[in-house]
């Protein structure tokens, strides 16, 4: 397996960012164009530059979904996009932009997750983040939220900063998840270089109340579109993947001692309280099907779970929680349980 250089700036970067949790704006980091950053991954023709590169469209059809990668792989950084989704009838679609190695590790793959849950009619889309390193694919780290606004409409941000302990996701300039590592979690931290990803795809037998609803394609085609790319950090050349990263000392400076660093923690935090106790649907942390004691990287809110109970009575019941494995859902179950009930 190929070795990464701890580098100073990393640990200095990393540093900061697990002090604080800051709102970062993505807005004041440079964009790039779609072919400085990105490159065509699959559905072809269903990929369309446009605004001289400055944004693109994914669609889903009858005959394919569509989607694009990175050109580089990055170890840590700060990764964003705007987004605006399809609109109407999306149940069973899925708009996922996510980092991942998959394809480099198979067996030992790390990943960090925005996906987007179509809904039906009149019904309100939902975003779920995830987590898994080293291959950690039987563990889910699913949070699910609800917006406030209507991400059909216009775009708005959508943000992941990943440093070598700690890793945060935005909406906007919310902070809405933080995961912090922590020595019992191990290698289920990423911390291999990773690609960013944007996809649409037909996620029909899981996607809206756990695959009740699926894809019309009556609805077709369900378009996606993309803009304001923000890659910074430290790429990684994917053919020579043994030199160490360069990482982006602008960006390094601006949380150190630039604009993001005034931002330091001063309402960071609270922020994200108060967007998770309002908007998160369903947290693992507070799952107890899943997991019988508090997984070690949560921190339990007992106003998060108050609002949780109202979305997930079940994964709460104490009933269960004491009988334990008895009842105890199997493999199968559990795997159904990740995806979404509301
Ligand atoms: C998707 O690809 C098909 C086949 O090439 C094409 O007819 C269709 O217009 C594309 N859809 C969009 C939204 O670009
Ligand atoms: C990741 O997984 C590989 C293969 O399963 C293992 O050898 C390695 O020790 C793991 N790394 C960490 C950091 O846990």
């Amino acid at each position: 397996m190929v070795k990464f250089l701890n580098l100073q700036t990393l640990v200095l970067f990393s540093a900061y960012c697990a002090m604080f949790v800051t709102p970062l704006q993505s807005a004041s980091l440079p964009t790039l164009s779609f072919d400085e950053a990105y490159s065509h991954l699959f559905g072809d023709s269903n990929l369309s530059i446009l605004n001289d590169g400055k944004s693109v469209t994914i669609s889903l059809d009858r005959r394919t979904g569509s989607g694009f990668v990175s050109q580089d792989l990055y170890l840590y950084g700060f990764f964003s996009s705007s987004i605006k989704l399809p609109s109407d009838y999306t149940a069973g679609v899925v708009v996922a932009f996510y980092m991942s190695n998959g394809d480099v590790f198979e067996k030992n793959h790390d990943e960090l997750d925005f996906e987007f849950l179509g809904n039906i009619r009149g019904k309100e889309w939902r975003v779920q983040t995830n987590v898994y390193g080293n291959g950690s694919t039987s563990v889910g780290r699913e949070e699910r939220f609800k917006l406030w606004f209507d991400p059909t409409e216009d775009f708005h941000e959508y943000s992941i900063l990943w440093t070598n302990n700690l890793i945060v996701f935005y909406v906007d300039d919310v902070p809405m998840r933080e995961v912090r590592k922590t020595k019992i979690m191990g290698g289920d931290f990423p911390s291999k270089p990773m690609s960013l990803y944007a996809t649409i795809w037909d996620a029909s037998n899981w996607a809206t109340n756990g695959g009740k609803y699926r894809v019309n394609y009556k609805y077709a085609p369900y378009v996606a579109e993309f803009s304001d790319f923000v890659l910074r950090g430290c790429p990684v050349n994917p053919i020579e993947q043994a030199t160490p990263p360069k990482c982006d000392q602008a960006l390094l400076r601006s949380l150190t001692t630039g604009a993001l660093a005034n931002k330091l923690n001063s309402n960071g935090r609270s922020k994200m309280a108060k967007y998770r106790e309002k908007y998160m649907t369903y947290s693992y942390c507070y799952d107890r099907q899943r997991y019988n004691s508090l997984p070690s990287e949560c921190a339990f809110s007992t106003r998060e779970a108050v609002q949780l109970r109202r979305f997930n009575p079940v994964t709460f019941n104490a009933k269960h929680y004491h009988h334990g494995k008895r009842y105890f859902r199997k493999r199968e179950n559990r795997i159904k349980s990740v995806h979404p009930i509301d």
